[in-house]
């Protein structure tokens, strides 16, 4: 008799190496009929929110070693799922929260619950015989996200004063995603030959996302920047490309006095909020995340209210892709989208409980990379799967980053002519 093609057979964790040379996470999964391996990622400018990525401390790997979440992995994860249908994840990632047994995956590690999640899911689209968008998304998934390039890197990402950390160029203007990439490309090298003329050579070095890093002080220097790349590589702001921000303010904000240090001023919440709503007008900015810190949702529902049909205000560590967080959002309409990485919760089932609860919500859903990244594309195909309209996974430099957006310009070539691009959708109208 043939064995069921599906039936667990094997599970494997083993060491990799992250985008900034931290030890990682990588779940092997076979099934008798395929094979899934997934690579967990890892933030930096990390929400408490978080689930927990478990490391040993110590001296070695300076602390970020995770040899104990792999022997975790291999010895009490791997043996409870020999034997599983690798299409029954919610049952796997129940099976996974229930052994952990913490509010924050911090017993066996959110590395290794999200590395087996999405490796349990790539083993069950390899066994089906199906791409993993289609095993995830089904016969309807075909929109190819517009992707949100993060060109010039600030705040924990780069070593420059600039307070916000990502500022993104959006080609909305584009037919397809495959010309949204040349696009984008094309105002990337402008913006590598604008700094170099404005800030020297020297000054066109990578931050952590593939951005440039430059000597920038302030915010309105970094979008007068980009601004002046898309015009010169013959574009126009306002139709072709808008631009986009995360300021995650988490990290330049003073609990204690209560207030944000940008451009070297201290600024109160009201103040940043008038900062925000100029540099809307002054750039086209279509896109606005963690505007405020992480538990002001206040703020962030009012800055929501202000920039309606103008702006998507977008939660990261506000939520951190947790149906618990996001609740509260919603009731309060504190942003107009949420952004998705799957291991801020852990395990791919509670990301998609997120992402249904978000469109239920009148929330745009994001689908996003972290900062310290790797070769894996799982989030290029869950983009397209769930119909997100938007990916947020750096600059067009470094393979990390280029894994994901080398993965939608096969998924568009494998769509064929059935393939749509979001474009400017998402932006369209109040959410
Ligand atoms: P992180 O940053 O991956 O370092 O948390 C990305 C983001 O804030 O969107
Ligand atoms: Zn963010």
């Amino acid at each position: 008799m043939l064995q069921d093609p599906f039936v667990i057979t094997q599970v494997r964790g083993v060491l990799a190496l992250d985008s900034r040379g931290n030890p990682t996470v990588k779940a092997v999964v076979r099934t008798a009929g395929g094979v899934g391996v997934a690579i967990a990622p890892s933030g930096a400018s990390k929400s408490t929110k978080e689930a927990v990525e478990l490391r040993d401390g110590g001296k070695r790997w300076g602390g970020m070693g995770v040899s104990q979440a792999i022997a975790g992995l291999n010895t009490v994860v791997a043996p409870r799922l020999i034997g599983l249908d690798s299409r029954e994840q919610a049952r796997i990632d129940g099976m996974l929260i229930e052994l952990d047994g913490t509010p924050n995956k911090s017993k066996i590690g959110g590395n290794v619950t999200t590395a087996v999640s999405l490796a349990v899911a790539k083993a069950a689209a390899s066994s089906a015989g199906l791409e993993l968008f289609q095993y995830l998304g089904g016969p309807g998934a075909r929109t190819l996200p517009t992707p949100l390039l993060n060109v010039i890197n600030g705040g924990v990402h780069a070593g420059n004063q600039l307070a916000f950390q990502e500022f993104i160029i959006i080609p909305v203007g584009a037919s397809a995603f495959s010309e949204a990439m040349r696009m984008a490309v094309e105002v990337y090298k402008s913006l590598k030959s604008y700094i170099a003329d404005k800030y020297g050579k020297t000054a066109t070095n990578l931050g952590d996302e593939g951005g440039y890093a430059p000597p920038m002080r302030e915010v309105r220097e970094a979008l007068t920047a980009l601004s002046e790349a898309i015009r010169s590589a013959g574009y126009e702001l306002g139709s072709d490309f808008y631009l986009g921000i995360d300021a995650a303010s988490s990290q330049f904000y003073d609990p204690e006095r209560k207030t944000y240090t940008v451009d070297g001023k201290e600024l109160d919440a009201g103040s940043l909020l008038e900062l925000y709503a100029s540099l809307v007008e002054e750039f086209s900015i279509a896109y606005l995340e963690d505007p405020f810190h992480e538990d002001d949702l206040e703020h962030s529902a009012e800055l929501t209210a202000r920039l309606s049909g103008k702006t998507l205000v977008v939660g990261d560590d506000l939520y951190a892709t947790n149906v618990k967080y996001l609740a509260a959002g919603i009731a309060k309409r504190a942003t107009s989208g949420a952004l998705v990485k799957v291991n801020q919760v852990g395990t791919l089932t509670e990301a998609l409980q997120y992402v249904r609860m978000a469109w239920e919500g009148g929330m745009r859903p994001v689908v996003s990379h972290r900062s310290g990244d790797t070769e894996d594309p799982f989030i290029a195909d869950l983009a397209v799967a769930v119909g997100a309209g938007l990916i947020k996974t750096g600059a067009p430099a470094r393979s990390e980053r280029l894994a994901k957006y080398n993965r939608l310009l096969e998924i568009e070539d494998l769509l064929g002519p059935v393939a749509t691009y979001a474009g400017r959708e998402p932006f369209k109208g109040p959410a």
